[in-house]
Parts: C-alpha cells; structure tokens; sequence
C-alpha cells in the first residue's frame, strides 16, 4: 500500500494549522503547485527535525479544478462541495485549490512550516484562509462537549475509514478531505441548561456518554451523523478543532478524511435538512459554516510524482 500523507492517521494534536489557497490561473502557478506538491513531504520532515518531541505532520490536499489541472486521472468520488441549505441553516461551498493541514505539540513549528511552505506560491495567491486550531480542555469543542468520543482509534482502524484501498487502486493510500470553518453563536448555546445541550449533541456533557435511543432526540447531531449502510456504521476520521479570539469570532474548524467523499455527503445532507426524513441537526442553530471545501489528498508516493 502506498503511504498516507502523515498528518491522517496520528491523534489529533493540541495545535493545528489550517490553510485553503486559492490560486490565479496559469501555467506559472501551476509550476509552483507541481513543485510544492514534489518537496512537501521532505519539507515537513526537515521541520518536523527541529524537534522531534513536537510530532509535526502534514497533509497537502488538492480541490477537484486544481487535481483536473495537476493529472489526467481522477480518484472516483471528488467533486467541488456544493452549497447546502440557505440563510441560518445553511453550508456555503467557498472551494479552493490547495488545503494545508499541519498539526503538532507546538503552534511555532506549524507556523514555520506554513511559512516555508507558502513562500513560493505566494506571487500566485488569489486567496488564503488560514485558521490556527488549539486543543481545548480535555479535548473540547467550545460548546463543552468533548469531541472525538467515537473518532475510530488506532492506526487499523483509522487507515480503514481514511484511506482509499483496493476500489480505486489508482489512488490507494490517498484520502478524501473535508474543511469547513463555523463560528459558534455561543452567548446563545451557554443561555441552555446543560439537559438542553446535551439532547442537541446526543451526549452527556461532563463524561460523553451517549444517551439512551428512547431520549436522544432524532434532530441531535450525532443521530444525524450516524448512518448505517448494509449493517456497518459509515465512518470518517476527524481532525477539527477549535480555533478563535476571545473578542471576536470562535468556534470550530471541521476537517475530515475519509475513503469516499460521498460519505460527507450523505452526514452534511442529514445535517442540512436535505436527508430522507427532511430534518435537520439542532446544533446547527447555535453555528453558522463560513466556509467549505472538498480536497484530495494524493498518497506521499503520487505527490511526489506531481513534480512531473
Ligand atoms: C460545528 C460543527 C460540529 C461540532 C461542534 C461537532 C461536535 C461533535 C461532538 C461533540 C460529537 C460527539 C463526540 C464524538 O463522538 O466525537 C460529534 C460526533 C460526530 N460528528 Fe460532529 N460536530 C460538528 C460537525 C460535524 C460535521 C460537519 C460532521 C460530518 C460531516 C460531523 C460528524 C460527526 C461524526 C461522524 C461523529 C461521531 C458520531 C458517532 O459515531 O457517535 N460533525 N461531533
């Protein structure tokens, strides 16, 4: 099996930098692309050097214009994100070309990396939305509640949701991506008594606990989010984290890898009112997305190779 790009199968860190480039068309940027696809893995390698305690990794994901401009091929189930919903139940699909994913044990060795990365492609930005992700509490999301509970764990079971394998053999090892930045509207979510909250997530507050099928509303997220297929729950492996400024905005950066795109698809339309039975996730009116993208990320073996 080719390998992952190293950012994907790890836990999540206390800090990560999120980074989604748009780029101006042409063929000078499109050389500036093939050669930081070729030199990102050793890239962060020699960054990640500079301390090894630190565990930098990284991923590069490529949207689905930049991949039909970087290679004749397509792994089977990219496309652009499209917008779900409107006004305050709603998804907008912002896209991309590139999407950077860097986390670690120190916000400075994701920041240089950033930087050294970027250095070349910065004459050709049309765009960037960069977000810095810290660990919060006992790894949290700013409503309180802790996030990852049923994340899959371990390297096996990771690969399996993450990776694609033998049904695209063409781009085995590589993942797909999800990235949508929310702001969380929290003067409203922390007026709530905690019962209240936790029928909105689906979990108990201080421990996680999922509650019983009796009580647990069919509008809490993880009721949305839980699809089962033939028998087996769909899975996704999840990165997100929060990011924010104490006067300003604050909440969540969303970021999910898995083997098939379509499987994003299917949780954001129960999400966004778009499902079967028409309903939507209650935790979406206390969050607005500001942001959405889907991404390939290629196999460290085929990035290399877009160098040409
Ligand atoms: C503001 C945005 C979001 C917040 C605050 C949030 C928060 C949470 C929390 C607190 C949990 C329960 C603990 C856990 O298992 O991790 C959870 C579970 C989960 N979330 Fe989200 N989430 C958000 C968006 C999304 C989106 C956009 C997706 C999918 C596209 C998603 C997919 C999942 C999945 C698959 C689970 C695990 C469900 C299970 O197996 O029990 N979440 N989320």
């Amino acid at each position: 099996m080719p390998t992952p790009q190293s950012a994907i199968l790890p836990p999540v860190s206390p800090h990560a930098l999120f980074l989604t480039l748009h780029l101006q068309a042409g063929d000078e940027a499109l050389r500036a692309v093939r050669a930081a696809a070729a030199g990102f893995s050793a890239l962060v390698e020699t960054q990640a050097a500079l301390d090894p305690d630190a565990h930098l990794v990284g991923s590069l994901a490529f949207g689905a214009e930049m991949w039909g401009r970087l290679s004749p091929q397509r792994p089977t189930t990219l496309t652009p994100f499209v917008t779900l919903g409107s006004g305050a139940l709603s998804a907008p699909a912002t896209g991309g070309d590139l999407q950077l994913h860097l986390h670690g044990a120190r916000a400075d060795l994701n920041f240089r990396c950033a930087r050294a990365f970027i250095e070349p492609l910065r004459p050709f930005i049309a765009k960037a939305d960069e977000t810095h992700g810290f660990m919060y509490l006992d790894a949290r999301d700013l409503t309180g509640f802790i996030d990852g509970t049923e994340n899959p764990e371990g390297e096996e079971e990771r690969a399996e949701a993450a990776l694609i394998g033998d049904e695209d053999p063409e781009f085995a090892g590589g993942s797909y991506v999800i990235a949508q930045r929310y702001v969380h509207k929290l003067h409203d979510w922390e007026r709530l008594a905690e019962h209240e909250q936790e029928g909105i997530i689906g979990r108990s507050k201080p421990d996680s606990v999922e509650l019983d099928d009796e009580i647990k509303p069919p509008t809490a997220h993880i009721a949305r989010v839980v699809i089962e297929e033939d028998g087996e729950e769909l899975e996704i492996v999840r990165h997100s984290l929060p990011y924010g400024s104490a006067s300003g905005d604050a909440g969540l950066f969303f970021i999910a890898y898995a083997k098939d795109l379509s499987i994003f698809q299917k949780m954001l339309a129960r999400m966004f009112g778009q499902g079967d039975d028409g309903l939507s996730d209650h935790l979406m009116q206390f969050t607005q997305a500001v942001s959405g993208g889907y991404f390939f990320a290629p196999s460290k073996e085929r990035l290399a190779q877009l160098g040409g």
